[in-house]
Protein backbone atom coordinates (compact mmCIF):
# COMPACT_ATOMS: atom_id res chain seq x y z
CA UNK A 1 0.00 0.00 0.00
CA UNK A 2 1.56 3.11 -1.28
CA UNK A 3 1.37 6.42 0.52
CA UNK A 4 2.56 9.82 1.05
CA UNK A 5 3.51 12.30 3.22
CA UNK A 6 2.49 15.94 2.79
CA UNK A 7 5.04 18.56 3.70
CA UNK A 8 2.69 22.50 3.48
CA UNK A 9 4.42 25.42 3.17
CA UNK A 10 3.42 28.85 2.68
CA UNK A 11 0.09 27.52 1.38
CA UNK A 12 1.75 25.30 -1.16
CA UNK A 13 1.47 21.36 -0.37
CA UNK A 14 4.04 18.79 -1.35
CA UNK A 15 3.66 15.15 -1.24
CA UNK A 16 6.69 13.07 -0.35
CA UNK A 17 6.40 8.92 -0.74
CA UNK A 18 6.45 6.73 2.70
CA UNK A 19 8.79 3.81 1.93
CA UNK A 20 8.52 0.72 4.74
CA UNK A 21 11.01 -1.65 5.77
CA UNK A 22 10.54 -5.35 6.21
CA UNK A 23 10.27 -4.44 9.66
CA UNK A 24 7.10 -1.69 9.19
CA UNK A 25 9.55 1.04 9.83
CA UNK A 26 8.41 3.64 7.87
CA UNK A 27 10.25 7.04 6.00
CA UNK A 28 9.44 10.27 4.17
CA UNK A 29 11.34 9.94 0.95
CA UNK A 30 12.89 13.39 0.48
CA UNK A 31 15.34 13.14 -2.34
CA UNK A 32 13.40 15.53 -3.93
CA UNK A 33 12.76 18.09 -1.21
CA UNK A 34 14.95 20.65 -2.17
CA UNK A 35 14.32 20.35 -5.94
CA UNK A 36 10.37 20.81 -5.91
CA UNK A 37 10.39 23.18 -3.29
CA UNK A 38 13.18 25.65 -4.56
CA UNK A 39 16.06 25.10 -1.70
CA UNK A 40 14.00 23.81 1.11
CA UNK A 41 16.24 21.36 2.77
CA UNK A 42 15.25 19.85 6.69
CA UNK A 43 17.93 19.68 9.81
CA UNK A 44 18.39 17.05 12.34
CA UNK A 45 21.66 18.13 14.36
CA UNK A 46 23.16 14.25 15.44
CA UNK A 47 20.82 12.83 12.85
CA UNK A 48 18.23 12.26 15.98
CA UNK A 49 15.34 11.90 12.95
CA UNK A 50 17.21 11.14 9.48
CA UNK A 51 17.83 7.55 8.00
CA UNK A 52 20.97 8.07 6.21
CA UNK A 53 20.46 4.47 4.02
CA UNK A 54 18.25 1.86 3.53
CA UNK A 55 20.80 -1.67 4.85
CA UNK A 56 19.49 -5.22 5.20
CA UNK A 57 22.26 -5.58 7.50
CA UNK A 58 21.15 -5.07 11.13
CA UNK A 59 18.02 -4.14 12.65
CA UNK A 60 17.36 -2.72 15.93
CA UNK A 61 14.26 -1.67 18.21
CA UNK A 62 14.81 0.21 20.48
CA UNK A 63 11.78 0.63 22.13
CA UNK A 64 11.51 -3.43 22.48
CA UNK A 65 15.43 -4.00 22.87
CA UNK A 66 15.86 -5.90 20.18
CA UNK A 67 18.89 -6.85 17.85
CA UNK A 68 19.10 -8.75 15.02
CA UNK A 69 22.40 -9.40 12.57
CA UNK A 70 20.18 -10.21 9.13
CA UNK A 71 17.62 -11.61 10.60
CA UNK A 72 19.14 -13.51 13.60
CA UNK A 73 18.53 -12.53 17.11
CA UNK A 74 22.19 -11.38 19.31
CA UNK A 75 20.87 -13.90 21.98
CA UNK A 76 20.93 -16.76 19.26
CA UNK A 77 24.10 -15.93 18.02
CA UNK A 78 26.08 -14.65 20.96
CA UNK A 79 25.07 -18.55 22.23
CA UNK A 80 25.53 -20.29 19.14
CA UNK A 81 28.03 -19.06 16.91
CA UNK A 82 31.77 -18.43 16.19
CA UNK A 83 32.76 -14.93 15.72
CA UNK A 84 33.96 -15.48 12.20
CA UNK A 85 30.85 -16.91 11.22
CA UNK A 86 29.16 -13.99 12.25
CA UNK A 87 31.62 -11.73 10.28
CA UNK A 88 30.57 -13.70 7.26
CA UNK A 89 26.52 -13.74 7.53
CA UNK A 90 27.22 -9.83 8.42
CA UNK A 91 29.41 -9.06 5.31
CA UNK A 92 27.98 -11.80 2.88
CA UNK A 93 24.34 -11.96 4.25
CA UNK A 94 23.97 -15.89 5.06
CA UNK A 95 25.45 -18.08 7.81
CA UNK A 96 28.33 -19.68 6.27
CA UNK A 97 28.82 -23.55 5.27
CA UNK A 98 30.91 -25.59 6.92
CA UNK A 99 33.20 -25.43 3.70
CA UNK A 100 32.85 -21.65 3.10
CA UNK A 101 33.88 -21.24 6.93
CA UNK A 102 36.18 -23.25 5.94
CA UNK A 103 37.88 -20.76 2.91
CA UNK A 104 37.09 -17.51 4.89
CA UNK A 105 39.02 -18.38 7.48
CA UNK A 106 42.18 -19.97 5.31
CA UNK A 107 41.96 -16.85 3.13
CA UNK A 108 41.92 -14.55 6.20
CA UNK A 109 44.96 -16.69 7.81
CA UNK A 110 46.81 -16.53 4.47
CA UNK A 111 46.37 -12.74 5.45
CA UNK A 112 47.87 -12.75 9.03
CA UNK A 113 50.54 -11.26 8.78
CA UNK A 114 52.04 -7.63 8.05
CA UNK A 115 55.22 -6.01 6.32
CA UNK A 116 57.99 -6.19 8.43
CA UNK A 117 58.57 -2.15 8.14
CA UNK A 118 55.40 -1.82 9.89
CA UNK A 119 57.25 -2.86 13.20
CA UNK A 120 58.92 0.47 11.92
CA UNK A 121 56.40 2.63 12.10
CA UNK A 122 54.74 1.15 15.32
CA UNK A 123 58.29 1.98 16.97
CA UNK A 124 58.12 5.64 16.28
CA UNK A 125 54.90 5.40 18.86
CA UNK A 126 55.93 6.26 22.58
CA UNK A 127 55.01 3.73 24.79
CA UNK A 128 52.56 6.31 26.57
CA UNK A 129 50.91 6.79 22.63
CA UNK A 130 46.85 5.76 23.57
CA UNK A 131 46.30 2.01 21.77
CA UNK A 132 43.33 3.34 19.64
CA UNK A 133 45.36 6.19 18.05
CA UNK A 134 47.92 3.73 17.11
CA UNK A 135 45.68 1.47 15.96
CA UNK A 136 44.22 3.75 13.25
CA UNK A 137 47.22 5.11 12.09
CA UNK A 138 48.52 1.15 11.48
CA UNK A 139 45.42 0.66 10.14
CA UNK A 140 45.56 3.59 7.61
CA UNK A 141 49.10 2.73 6.94
CA UNK A 142 48.30 -0.88 5.60
CA UNK A 143 46.91 0.92 2.48
CA UNK A 144 51.00 1.73 1.68
CA UNK A 145 51.90 -2.25 1.92
CA UNK A 146 48.68 -3.50 0.07
CA UNK A 147 48.30 -0.74 -2.50
CA UNK A 148 46.01 -3.29 -4.75
CA UNK A 149 43.30 -2.99 -1.67
CA UNK A 150 42.73 0.77 -2.47
CA UNK A 151 40.60 0.83 -5.52
CA UNK A 152 38.14 -1.51 -5.16
CA UNK A 153 35.13 -1.69 -6.83
CA UNK A 154 34.29 -5.55 -8.62
CA UNK A 155 33.14 -7.78 -5.73
CA UNK A 156 36.31 -10.18 -6.21
CA UNK A 157 38.85 -6.83 -5.15
CA UNK A 158 36.64 -6.57 -2.39
CA UNK A 159 36.90 -9.87 -0.72
CA UNK A 160 40.76 -9.89 -1.44
CA UNK A 161 40.79 -6.64 0.69
CA UNK A 162 38.39 -8.04 3.25
CA UNK A 163 39.95 -11.01 4.18
CA UNK A 164 43.22 -9.05 3.96
CA UNK A 165 41.85 -6.74 6.87
CA UNK A 166 40.43 -9.85 9.06
CA UNK A 167 44.17 -11.28 8.63
CA UNK A 168 45.91 -8.12 9.63
CA UNK A 169 44.09 -6.13 11.87
CA UNK A 170 44.26 -8.58 15.07
CA UNK A 171 47.98 -8.66 14.09
CA UNK A 172 48.05 -4.99 14.73
CA UNK A 173 45.67 -5.01 17.95
CA UNK A 174 48.22 -7.22 19.38
CA UNK A 175 50.95 -5.74 18.12
CA UNK A 176 49.86 -2.14 19.64
CA UNK A 177 49.33 -3.85 22.90
CA UNK A 178 52.45 -5.98 23.16
CA UNK A 179 54.47 -2.18 22.09
CA UNK A 180 52.47 -0.83 25.02
CA UNK A 181 53.20 -3.37 27.47
CA UNK A 182 56.93 -3.64 25.89
CA UNK A 183 56.73 -7.22 24.87
CA UNK A 184 58.22 -8.79 21.74
CA UNK A 185 56.61 -8.74 18.72
CA UNK A 186 55.16 -12.24 18.07
CA UNK A 187 52.33 -13.82 14.96
CA UNK A 188 50.06 -16.18 16.56
CA UNK A 189 49.39 -19.85 15.65
CA UNK A 190 46.94 -20.52 12.27
CA UNK A 191 45.92 -23.87 13.86
CA UNK A 192 44.20 -21.75 16.36
CA UNK A 193 40.47 -20.65 15.72
CA UNK A 194 40.67 -16.64 14.92
CA UNK A 195 39.94 -15.37 18.71
CA UNK A 196 42.01 -18.12 20.46
CA UNK A 197 45.12 -16.81 17.77
CA UNK A 198 44.46 -13.33 18.67
CA UNK A 199 44.73 -13.80 22.14
CA UNK A 200 47.59 -15.77 22.05
CA UNK A 201 48.73 -12.93 20.23
CA UNK A 202 48.13 -10.41 22.79
CA UNK A 203 49.41 -12.82 25.82
CA UNK A 204 51.82 -15.11 24.97
CA UNK A 205 54.80 -14.43 27.22
CA UNK A 206 58.14 -14.48 25.58
CA UNK A 207 59.88 -17.68 27.29
CA UNK A 208 56.59 -19.87 28.16
CA UNK A 209 54.09 -22.15 26.10
CA UNK A 210 51.14 -20.69 25.08
CA UNK A 211 48.06 -22.67 26.74
CA UNK A 212 44.22 -21.72 25.43
CA UNK A 213 41.31 -21.21 27.73
CA UNK A 214 38.12 -22.56 27.09
CA UNK A 215 36.43 -19.89 29.24
CA UNK A 216 38.48 -17.17 28.18
CA UNK A 217 38.04 -17.58 24.47
CA UNK A 218 34.46 -18.24 24.96
CA UNK A 219 33.64 -15.43 26.61
CA UNK A 220 35.79 -13.15 24.14
CA UNK A 221 34.07 -15.04 21.44
CA UNK A 222 31.05 -13.39 22.85
CA UNK A 223 31.92 -10.06 23.36
CA UNK A 224 33.34 -9.80 20.19
CA UNK A 225 29.76 -10.57 18.79
CA UNK A 226 27.67 -8.90 20.72
CA UNK A 227 29.77 -5.86 19.35
CA UNK A 228 30.01 -6.75 15.60
CA UNK A 229 27.43 -4.32 14.21
CA UNK A 230 24.96 -2.04 15.13
CA UNK A 231 23.13 -0.02 12.73
CA UNK A 232 24.16 3.30 11.71
CA UNK A 233 26.17 4.38 14.95
CA UNK A 234 28.44 6.96 15.08
CA UNK A 235 31.77 4.78 13.61
CA UNK A 236 29.81 3.34 11.09
CA UNK A 237 28.21 6.11 9.69
CA UNK A 238 31.82 7.66 9.33
CA UNK A 239 33.23 4.46 7.72
CA UNK A 240 29.83 4.85 5.54
CA UNK A 241 30.55 8.47 4.57
CA UNK A 242 34.53 7.97 4.34
CA UNK A 243 33.81 5.12 1.85
CA UNK A 244 31.25 7.07 -0.33
CA UNK A 245 34.04 9.12 -1.55
CA UNK A 246 35.08 5.61 -2.83
CA UNK A 247 38.19 6.23 -0.13
CA UNK A 248 39.57 2.28 0.60
CA UNK A 249 38.06 0.02 3.22
CA UNK A 250 41.47 0.47 4.93
CA UNK A 251 41.45 3.86 5.40
CA UNK A 252 37.27 3.80 5.46
CA UNK A 253 37.74 1.35 8.71
CA UNK A 254 40.91 3.61 9.93
CA UNK A 255 38.26 6.48 10.25
CA UNK A 256 35.63 4.56 12.15
CA UNK A 257 38.38 3.47 14.37
CA UNK A 258 39.04 7.19 15.49
CA UNK A 259 35.15 7.68 15.72
CA UNK A 260 34.53 4.93 17.66
CA UNK A 261 37.33 6.26 20.37
CA UNK A 262 35.37 9.02 21.79
CA UNK A 263 33.80 8.46 25.00
CA UNK A 264 30.18 8.80 24.68
CA UNK A 265 31.01 5.78 21.79
CA UNK A 266 33.50 3.02 22.22
CA UNK A 267 35.35 5.06 24.26
CA UNK A 268 32.84 4.70 26.89
CA UNK A 269 33.64 1.19 28.09
CA UNK A 270 37.21 2.22 29.57
CA UNK A 271 35.20 5.70 30.50
CA UNK A 272 33.07 3.32 32.70
CA UNK A 273 35.68 1.20 34.59
CA UNK A 274 37.46 4.40 35.20
CA UNK A 275 34.33 5.67 36.70
CA UNK A 276 33.80 2.87 38.63
CA UNK A 277 37.46 2.70 40.00
CA UNK A 278 37.04 6.56 41.09
CA UNK A 279 33.58 5.19 43.00
CA UNK A 280 35.59 2.47 44.65
CA UNK A 281 38.43 5.14 45.79
CA UNK A 282 35.87 7.55 47.26
CA UNK A 283 34.68 4.68 49.46
CA UNK A 284 31.90 3.17 47.00
CA UNK A 285 29.94 6.68 47.09
CA UNK A 286 27.56 5.77 44.31
CA UNK A 287 25.59 8.55 45.13
CA UNK A 288 27.51 11.26 44.89
CA UNK A 289 28.63 10.54 40.75
CA UNK A 290 24.30 9.54 40.82
CA UNK A 291 24.23 13.47 41.59
CA UNK A 292 27.25 14.66 39.26
CA UNK A 293 25.19 12.52 36.47
CA UNK A 294 21.70 14.63 37.18
CA UNK A 295 23.80 18.07 37.72
CA UNK A 296 23.26 20.03 34.60
CA UNK A 297 26.33 22.22 35.66
CA UNK A 298 28.27 19.26 35.73
CA UNK A 299 29.86 18.02 32.32
CA UNK A 300 30.29 14.42 34.14
CA UNK A 301 27.61 11.56 32.65
CA UNK A 302 27.41 7.88 33.82
CA UNK A 303 29.50 6.27 31.63
CA UNK A 304 27.82 2.98 30.40
CA UNK A 305 24.31 4.11 30.73
CA UNK A 306 21.69 5.92 27.90
CA UNK A 307 21.79 5.23 24.45
CA UNK A 308 20.50 6.80 21.05
CA UNK A 309 18.40 4.19 20.01
CA UNK A 310 18.20 1.94 23.12
CA UNK A 311 14.88 3.35 25.18
CA UNK A 312 14.74 0.04 27.38
CA UNK A 313 17.59 -2.51 27.76
CA UNK A 314 20.25 -2.71 25.42
CA UNK A 315 20.19 -6.61 24.93
CA UNK A 316 23.64 -6.70 24.75
CA UNK A 317 24.01 -5.20 28.27
CA UNK A 318 22.06 -8.09 29.63
CA UNK A 319 23.97 -10.54 27.86
CA UNK A 320 26.89 -9.32 29.18
CA UNK A 321 25.86 -9.07 32.63
CA UNK A 322 24.91 -12.66 33.11
CA UNK A 323 28.34 -13.37 31.09
CA UNK A 324 30.32 -11.27 33.88
CA UNK A 325 28.88 -13.16 36.71
CA UNK A 326 29.59 -16.38 35.11
CA UNK A 327 33.50 -15.41 33.78
CA UNK A 328 34.34 -14.28 37.47
CA UNK A 329 33.03 -17.79 38.54
CA UNK A 330 34.67 -19.48 36.86
CA UNK A 331 37.73 -17.55 36.57
CA UNK A 332 37.65 -17.14 40.26
CA UNK A 333 37.85 -13.59 40.20
CA UNK A 334 36.15 -11.53 43.26
CA UNK A 335 36.16 -7.76 41.21
CA UNK A 336 34.51 -5.20 43.76
CA UNK A 337 33.98 -2.78 41.47
CA UNK A 338 31.35 -5.50 39.49
CA UNK A 339 29.36 -5.28 42.79
CA UNK A 340 29.38 -1.32 42.65
CA UNK A 341 28.50 -1.76 38.82
CA UNK A 342 25.14 -3.57 39.65
CA UNK A 343 24.80 -0.96 42.99
CA UNK A 344 25.00 1.92 40.45
CA UNK A 345 22.29 0.39 38.05
CA UNK A 346 19.72 -0.44 40.99
CA UNK A 347 19.90 3.07 41.84
CA UNK A 348 19.85 4.46 38.46
CA UNK A 349 16.88 2.35 37.57
CA UNK A 350 15.54 3.36 40.49
CA UNK A 351 16.01 6.84 39.94
CA UNK A 352 13.46 9.39 38.45
CA UNK A 353 16.37 11.39 36.34
CA UNK A 354 17.31 7.88 34.46
CA UNK A 355 13.55 6.53 34.26
CA UNK A 356 12.40 9.35 32.96
CA UNK A 357 15.05 9.62 30.03
CA UNK A 358 14.87 6.11 29.48
CA UNK A 359 18.59 5.83 30.74
CA UNK A 360 19.27 1.67 30.97
CA UNK A 361 22.69 0.21 31.01
CA UNK A 362 24.47 0.33 27.46
CA UNK A 363 26.83 -2.36 25.60
CA UNK A 364 29.82 -0.79 27.50
CA UNK A 365 28.61 -0.68 31.28
CA UNK A 366 29.68 -4.46 32.00
CA UNK A 367 32.31 -5.19 29.57
CA UNK A 368 34.87 -3.63 30.65
CA UNK A 369 34.30 -6.03 34.12
CA UNK A 370 34.67 -8.77 31.49
CA UNK A 371 37.70 -7.57 29.65
CA UNK A 372 39.68 -6.79 33.33
CA UNK A 373 39.18 -10.67 33.82
CA UNK A 374 40.45 -11.86 30.91
CA UNK A 375 44.12 -9.66 31.37
CA UNK A 376 43.16 -7.15 29.28
CA UNK A 377 44.35 -3.67 30.08
CA UNK A 378 41.95 -0.51 30.35
CA UNK A 379 43.11 1.36 27.35
CA UNK A 380 43.00 -1.80 25.30
CA UNK A 381 38.81 -2.19 25.90
CA UNK A 382 37.86 -0.37 22.67
CA UNK A 383 41.00 -1.36 20.57
CA UNK A 384 38.78 -4.85 22.05
CA UNK A 385 34.94 -2.99 21.07
CA UNK A 386 37.47 -2.23 17.47
CA UNK A 387 37.61 -5.82 16.71
CA UNK A 388 34.80 -7.04 17.59
CA UNK A 389 32.86 -4.02 14.95
CA UNK A 390 35.55 -4.82 12.23
CA UNK A 391 33.09 -7.34 10.37
CA UNK A 392 30.28 -4.47 11.17
CA UNK A 393 32.01 -1.77 9.43
CA UNK A 394 33.15 -4.00 6.81
CA UNK A 395 29.59 -5.03 5.78
CA UNK A 396 28.40 -1.81 6.29
CA UNK A 397 30.98 -0.48 3.68
CA UNK A 398 30.72 -3.23 1.12
CA UNK A 399 26.55 -2.67 1.03
CA UNK A 400 27.33 1.10 0.73
CA UNK A 401 29.95 0.61 -2.40
CA UNK A 402 28.02 -2.39 -4.39
CA UNK A 403 24.74 -0.34 -3.84
CA UNK A 404 26.31 2.48 -5.60
CA UNK A 405 25.52 4.94 -2.88
CA UNK A 406 26.08 8.46 -3.95
CA UNK A 407 28.97 10.74 -2.05
CA UNK A 408 27.73 11.55 1.51
CA UNK A 409 27.44 15.67 1.85
CA UNK A 410 24.63 16.86 4.02
CA UNK A 411 23.60 20.12 3.38
CA UNK A 412 22.95 23.37 6.18
CA UNK A 413 21.45 26.54 7.33
CA UNK A 414 23.82 29.39 7.46
CA UNK A 415 23.45 31.55 10.32
CA UNK A 416 26.93 33.79 10.18
CA UNK A 417 26.80 37.37 8.49
CA UNK A 418 25.51 37.97 5.48
CA UNK A 419 27.42 39.95 2.71
CA UNK A 420 30.12 42.72 3.70
CA UNK A 421 32.64 44.25 1.63
CA UNK A 422 36.48 44.19 2.79
CA UNK A 423 38.12 46.31 4.96
CA UNK A 424 41.74 47.55 4.79
CA UNK A 425 44.13 46.48 7.13
CA UNK A 426 44.79 50.36 7.92
CA UNK A 427 40.57 51.04 8.83
CA UNK A 428 40.51 48.31 10.81
C1 LIG B 1 27.79 3.11 22.14
O1 LIG B 1 24.68 4.41 18.58
C2 LIG B 1 25.10 3.19 18.86
O2 LIG B 1 24.57 2.20 18.40
C3 LIG B 1 26.35 3.13 19.74
C4 LIG B 1 26.73 1.77 20.30
C5 LIG B 1 27.18 0.83 19.22
O3 LIG B 1 27.09 -0.39 19.42
O4 LIG B 1 27.76 1.32 18.19
O5 LIG B 1 25.62 1.20 20.98
C6 LIG B 1 27.89 1.90 21.27
O6 LIG B 1 28.30 4.14 21.80
C7 LIG B 1 26.98 3.01 23.42
C8 LIG B 1 26.91 4.39 24.18
C9 LIG B 1 28.21 4.54 25.00
N1 LIG B 1 28.27 5.91 25.58
C10 LIG B 1 28.11 6.11 26.89
O7 LIG B 1 27.82 5.24 27.72
C11 LIG B 1 28.34 7.57 27.31
C12 LIG B 1 27.23 8.01 28.26
N2 LIG B 1 25.96 8.12 27.51
C13 LIG B 1 25.67 9.33 26.89
O8 LIG B 1 26.57 10.35 26.77
C14 LIG B 1 24.42 9.37 26.02
O9 LIG B 1 23.46 8.61 26.61
C15 LIG B 1 24.62 8.94 24.56
C16 LIG B 1 25.69 9.70 23.92
C17 LIG B 1 24.90 7.49 24.51
C18 LIG B 1 23.30 9.20 23.84
O10 LIG B 1 23.10 10.56 23.84
P1 LIG B 1 21.85 11.22 23.07
O11 LIG B 1 21.05 10.20 22.37
O12 LIG B 1 22.36 12.38 22.28
O13 LIG B 1 20.95 11.69 24.25
P2 LIG B 1 21.02 13.10 24.91
O14 LIG B 1 22.45 13.50 25.12
O15 LIG B 1 20.13 14.00 24.12
O16 LIG B 1 20.38 12.80 26.35
C19 LIG B 1 18.99 12.94 26.60
C20 LIG B 1 18.90 13.37 28.07
C21 LIG B 1 19.72 14.62 28.37
O17 LIG B 1 19.17 15.25 29.50
P3 LIG B 1 18.09 16.47 29.26
O18 LIG B 1 18.81 17.49 28.38
O19 LIG B 1 16.89 15.83 28.57
O20 LIG B 1 17.78 16.99 30.65
O21 LIG B 1 19.46 12.34 28.90
C22 LIG B 1 20.62 12.85 29.57
C23 LIG B 1 21.06 14.06 28.82
O22 LIG B 1 21.77 14.96 29.66
N3 LIG B 1 21.62 11.78 29.54
C24 LIG B 1 22.41 11.46 30.56
C25 LIG B 1 23.16 10.36 30.12
N4 LIG B 1 22.81 10.06 28.86
C26 LIG B 1 21.86 10.94 28.51
N5 LIG B 1 22.55 12.01 31.79
C27 LIG B 1 23.48 11.42 32.59
N6 LIG B 1 24.22 10.34 32.25
C28 LIG B 1 24.10 9.79 31.02
N7 LIG B 1 24.83 8.74 30.68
Amino acid sequence: MSRNATIEIDGKKYEFPIIEGTENELAIDIKTLRSITGGVTTIDPGFKNTGSCESAITFLDGEKGILRYRGYSIEELAEKAEFLEVAYLLIFGELPTAEELTKFHNDIKDQAHVDEDVKKILDGFPKTAHPMGVLSSLTSALVAFNPDSVNVDSEEEMYNAIVRILGKFPVLAAWTYRKHAGLPLDYGDNSLGYVDNFFKMMFKKPAADYESNEIVVSALNKLLILHADHEQNCSTSTVRIVGSSNAGLFVSISAGINALWGPLHGGANQAVIEMLEAIKGDGGDTKKYMAKAKDKEDSFRLMGFGHRVYKNFDPRAKIIKVAADEVLNELGIEDPILDIAKGLEKEALEDPYFVDRKLYPNVDFYSGIIYRALGIPTDMFTPMFALGRLPGWISQWREMRLGKEPIGRPRQIYIGETHRNFIPLKKR
